[in-house]
C-alpha cells in the first residue's frame, strides 16, 4: 500500500490539475518508499529535487488560471503555495548540509500539505474555473 493513496474525493474536476496533483503524490510516495528502502543520499537528493521542480511547475499552473480569470483569492491561494515551496527549499537545505534522515515528521508534513491543500484551497477554485470552461 502507498504511502498516500489518491482517493476520487481529491478530484477538482480539472483534468491537467488531477494530474499534476497525481504527480505530486507520487513523487511524495516515491521518496517515502526510498526512505524506507535506506537508498542512498544522491537517489534521495534527487527525489526532493524533482519533487521541488515539479511543485513548483504545478503552482505556476494554477496560479495563471487565477490570474487569467481574476480568481477572487489568488492572493491568500499564492500566499499558501509560496510558504509550502519556502518550507520544502528549507527541508532541502538541512538535507544537503547532512542531515540525510527524512524524519517521519517531514513525510506526514508533505503528505498532509497536499491532501489538506487539495480538500481545501484547491477544491474551492474548482467550481469557479470550471464555469470559466476550465476542466
Ligand atoms: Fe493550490
Amino acid at each position: 500500500m502507498a504511502f498516500i493513496n489518491w482517493e476520487p474525493k481529491y478530484s477538482v474536476n480539472i483534468e491537467l490539475i488531477d494530474k499534476q496533483h497525481k504527480t505530486l503524490v507520487d513523487n511524495i510516495n516515491q521518496l517515502h518508499d526510498a526512505m524506507k528502502q535506506g537508498k542512498s543520499k544522491e537517489v534521495l537528493g534527487g527525489i526532493i529535487d524533482k519533487l521541488i521542480n515539479y511543485t513548483k511547475n504545478h503552482f505556476t499552473t494554477e496560479e495563471s488560471f487565477f490570474q487569467r480569470f481574476d480568481y477572487k483569492e489568488k492572493a491568500s491561494h499564492t500566499l499558501e503555495h509560496d510558504r509550502f515551496a519556502q518550507k520544502v527549499v528549507e527541508f532541502k537545505k538541512s538535507f544537503d548540509s547532512g542531515n540525510a534522515i527524512i524524519s517521519t515528521e517531514v513525510l506526514n508534513f508533505l503528505s498532509n500539505w497536499v491532501k489538506n491543500h487539495i480538500l481545501d484551497k484547491d477544491k474551492k477554485y474548482s467550481e469557479f474555473l470550471n464555469s470559466k470552461g476550465i476542466k
